[in-house]
């Protein structure tokens, strides 16, 4: 187990004995967050992306309860969840409850035989850092449900549960790509997904290949708002296409070359949406082909590529977003840079050389806070394992210890 996971396992087994004195001894569930190469805005049109699960993550220590209460405490935000198996309401104004409620009643109209249980969580993916906390949250709450369930449930079926949950609980019509990432990743590899059958394509990241998200910091309140227009503008744009293509379901199923023969049907708008995701869809199929022949340099610039089309087609970035990335094609060690997940502020992710990645990162986050006062966050990121139980038997019995000690 890495030093910053030991640490962590034991703060979440620690504070859960201190809170739950009287309950059974805790399992140790993680879910880490993710980093998505390029394809973004092609989950929902049933297209293809390709992330992959990084080293940063939330714990959750549980144990069953006898009644049909969820006591949730997290860490991080200093406050409790507590709600009824038989009684599960999303809360507005709750800033993180909603996605383990949400999770815990995908469960229940699943079918699934609920108990309650006690937990504690503790994360270190930054929130509303562009790595999919809430994502992490719910996977990690998931796999606690379906252990104290003994559902069989396979990790696909748990990400679209989540992915649901997210929909319903949180409110945001997002895709499969965040849940299916954090609980399917494989270390070292990134998965070229295809959303309509979530087929998996492993490709294995070139050890000098080093990834890096830079937080501006900045955080828009439309969001998720904007989010579901773009989303809502092309399942429009879909109806318009079925005129000309009849068998088409998805924006994944038109060629550039269907494109180019009907885009002046569309409405203006729908026309730069529309050619972002086709083209997006090529470059992520295309981006995987290149790192699986240690091209980086073609992988980059596909990576710059797919910032143009996010910034001028589907209008999704911010001028601090397009600042990072300025930036990153002047420095060097870079080998490509692009605005990550859904924008509106947020990440840019960074794919540098092994080697200058840390000097290159510093050097643009240098120009960032000289240009826009704001101290950006910079995490380097490593490829690891998707989502599961912690090993942890000798930190409990170290626990139990100290705690008989104190007595
Ligand atoms: C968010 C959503 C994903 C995906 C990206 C954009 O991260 O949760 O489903 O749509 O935005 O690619």
């Amino acid at each position: 187990m890495n030093e910053a996971r030991e640490h962590n396992v034991r703060t979440v087994l620690r504070a859960f004995a201190e809170i739950f004195p009287e309950a059974q001894k805790a399992l140790v569930m993680r879910a880490p967050g993710r980093i998505n190469l390029i394809g973004e805005y092609t989950d929902f049109n049933e297209g293809f992306v390709l992330p992959a699960s990084v080293d940063r993550e939330v714990l959750m220590a549980f144990a069953p309860r006898a009644d049909k209460k969820c006591v949730l405490h997290s860490l991080n935000f200093d406050n409790v969840v507590e709600f009824d198996t038989d009684k599960i309401q999303p809360d507005k104004n709750d800033p993180w409850g909603n996605y383990p409620k949400g999770v815990v009643n995908e469960f229940k109209r699943a079918g699934a035989k609920l108990i309650g249980f006690n937990a504690v969580i503790l994360g270190d993916v930054p929130a509303g850092g562009g790595m999919s906390s809430s994502a992490a949250v719910e996977a990690v709450t998931a796999l606690c449900v379906k252990m104290l369930a003994r559902s069989v449930l396979p990790a696909s079926r748990l990400a679209r549960l989540c992915q649901k949950a997210e929909n319903d609980f949180a409110g945001v019509r997002c895709g499969i790509m965040d849940q299916f990432a954090v609980l399917c990743g494989k270390e070292k590899k990134a998965m070229l997904l295809d959303c309509r059958t979530l087929d998996v394509a492993q490709v294995t990241v070139p050890d000098e290949l080093r990834f890096l998200v830079l937080n501006t910091k900045i955080k828009r309140d439309l969001a998720s708002s904007e989010y579901n227009v773009r989303r809502f503008q092309c399942e429009e744009s879909v109806k318009v296409l079925k005129r000309y293509f009849p068998f088409i379901k998805a924006i994944r199923d038109v060629s550039i070359h269907d494109f180019e023969r009907v885009k002046e049907k569309l409405d203006p708008v729908h026309v730069k949406r529309v050619r972002h995701v086709v083209c997006e869809n090529e470059r992520a199929k295309n981006a995987a082909t290149l790192l699986g022949k240690k091209d980086m340099d073609g992988f980059g610039a596909l990576l710059y590529e797919s910032h143009e089309s996010l910034k001028n087609d589907f209008e999704v970035s911010t001028p601090e977003l397009d600042f990072m990335v300025e930036e990153a094609r002047g420095t060097e060690g870079i080998y490509g840079a692009r605005l990550m997940g859904a924008g509106f502020g947020g990440c840019v992710l960074v794919a540098a050389q092994e080697e200058k990645a840390k000097e290159a990162a510093q050097k643009i986050a240098a120009r960032y806070e000289e240009r826009f006062h704001i101290k950006p966050d910079v995490h380097a990121c490593a490829i690891v394992d998707g989502a599961g139980l912690v090993k942890c038997e000798t930190q409990w019995q170290e626990i139990l210890l100290e705690k008989a000690e104190n007595k």
